[in-house]
């Protein structure tokens, strides 16, 4: 009776474990030497796509035990020498072809004699695992691609690029600041160090002259103005390197973690010495030009006058004349809203508007009273002379015009040409208002002034 309840309890503890060993989610076997599967759970089963334990003990292990990179030869000769295997990193194939990654554990079950007559083991599936290692080794390589083009691409360039961490230690240079600034020996040298290591390390170097290398405060300023902005900013920087002065145009902003917070700046610098140097030469040009103009302004209005009291000196009654008429003129302009290049024409016009006089004789311009009229039509070719006079002098080239035209008239009664209203340049109107008004106001030999208010 005690032996019957014991074999029931015999049997429960049985089928205890059996529900266990299937259960439990790593794959167990024992097997023969020879390949034959002599148990194995559930888990073993489905893993390698077996519907039951039953299905899998038909599998061939001689043939099927590994993939054939892994022969099952070498895990017999293994475990025949070692006794067991721990961690056997293999794949099986699965009933569907394809294949599962385990890590097997695995021991040689020896009898009497010390013959191995089993070998008992257990299988994980560790796909995932493998899954996710392939990919972070994917993503490995692809880093180390990115990371090795783009160290390719920061080296072959002429701009300076960096990356430094807060306390300002660099956490990359490229080839172009470690060879123009920093004089490294090579671009892993910077990294750890500041800019000030290098710029004492230079100036230490060269303690004859203490302006060698200056870069290192301007460096550390703008890399806290970058932290204190918390955004893109540019610098102009000029300092001296290895002895020479450079002025670069630079680039910073913060550098920030996966997780938005500021562990450091990065920057780019582009060297701006020659087109400075070119700024520079071209502003000292255009002074020296400003100068060379108004050396020429002045001779200019020198002419002018001096050609002005030429013709005043032969006929004394209009002595200021033309002057007078430039102020009107000019006053007029201002008051129409003229620019300032066409009041400037209109002065030097008015100024020497009656040049052409120089080439009427004395007698007819000082005569008193009325004029003959072979005598007035030879007055009235002073318009055409002086527009011919000027025309010489390439200078006044614009003037000529208005001077031709200073005697037409709106209603075409005027001379040489007869021209009317809008015929007339607005500059030889104004001209011919100011000219008429001056003369109105002053004597002549031939009348006394009209009051003019
Ligand atoms: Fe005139």
């Amino acid at each position: 009776m005690a032996n019957l309840s014991r074999n029931k309890n015999d049997k429960r503890l049985v089928e205890f474990l059996q529900r266990i060993f299937d259960r439990i989610p790593v794959g167990l076997y024992r097997t023969t030497p020879e390949g034959r599967i002599i148990h194995a759970n559930l888990a073993l089963a489905r893993m390698l796509g077996y519907e039951s334990v039953e299905d899998l003990k038909s599998r061939d292990l001689e043939i099927e035990g590994y993939e054939p990179s892994y022969p099952r030869k070498d895990f017999k000769e293994r475990i025949e020498r070692e006794g067991s295997i721990h961690g056997l990193d293999a794949r099986w194939r699965r009933t569907d072809g394809t294949f599962v990654d385990v890590r097997e554990y695995a021991e040689a079950v020896r009898d009497g004699s010390g013959k191995v007559v089993f070998y008992d083991g257990a299988a994980e599936d560790v796909t995932e695992f493998k899954n996710a290692e392939k990919t972070i080794m994917e993503r490995e390589r692809e880093y180390r691609s990115l990371s090795g083009m783009f160290r390719l691409l920061a080296d072959n360039m002429q701009d300076m690029l960096w990356a430094k961490d807060l306390q300002g230690r660099y956490l990359f240079a490229n080839r172009a600041l470690c060879e123009r600034i920093l004089n490294a020996s090579d671009t892993s040298e910077p990294i750890g160090k500041t800019d000030m290591y290098f710029a004492e390390r230079e100036r230490g170097a060269h303690p004859e002259d203490p302006e060698w290398h200056t870069f290192g405060e301007i460096c550390a300023g703008s890399d806290a103005e970058a932290l204190r902005v918390k955004g893109p900013c540019q610098f102009e920087e000029f300092g001296n390197a290895q002895g020479q002065s450079l002025f670069l145009d630079v680039r910073k902003a913060p550098l920030v973690d996966e997780g938005g917070d500021i562990i450091g700046v990065v920057g780019s610098a582009r060297e701006v010495s020659r087109e400075k140097e070119l700024e520079s030469e071209q502003r000292r040009s255009r002074k020296e030009l400003e100068k060379a103009y108004q050396r020429l302004r002045s001779t200019q209005e020198s002419t002018l006058r001096v050609m002005a009291k030429l013709v005043e000196t032969r006929d004394p009654y209009t002595s200021g004349h033309q002057g007078r008429v430039a102020l009107l003129a000019v006053a007029i302009a201002r008051e129409m809203g003229l620019d300032e290049e066409t009041r400037e024409v209109l002065r030097v016009a008015s100024l020497v508007h009656d040049i052409g006089k120089l080439r009427i004789p004395i007698e007819i311009l000082s005569k008193p009273g009325h004029l003959a009229p072979m005598e007035m039509e030879l007055i009235k070719e002073h318009s055409r002379a002086g527009a011919e006079i000027i025309s010489e002098i390439r200078f006044f080239r614009p003037v000529d015009e208005i001077i031709l035209q200073h005697h037409e008239r709106l209603d075409g009664s005027g001379y040489p040409r007869g021209l009317s209203d809008e015929q007339i340049l607005i500059e030889a109107r104004i001209l011919a208002v100011a000219d008429v008004v001056e003369a109105m106001s002053a004597d002549r030999p031939y009348r006394l002034t009209f009051p003019c208010r």
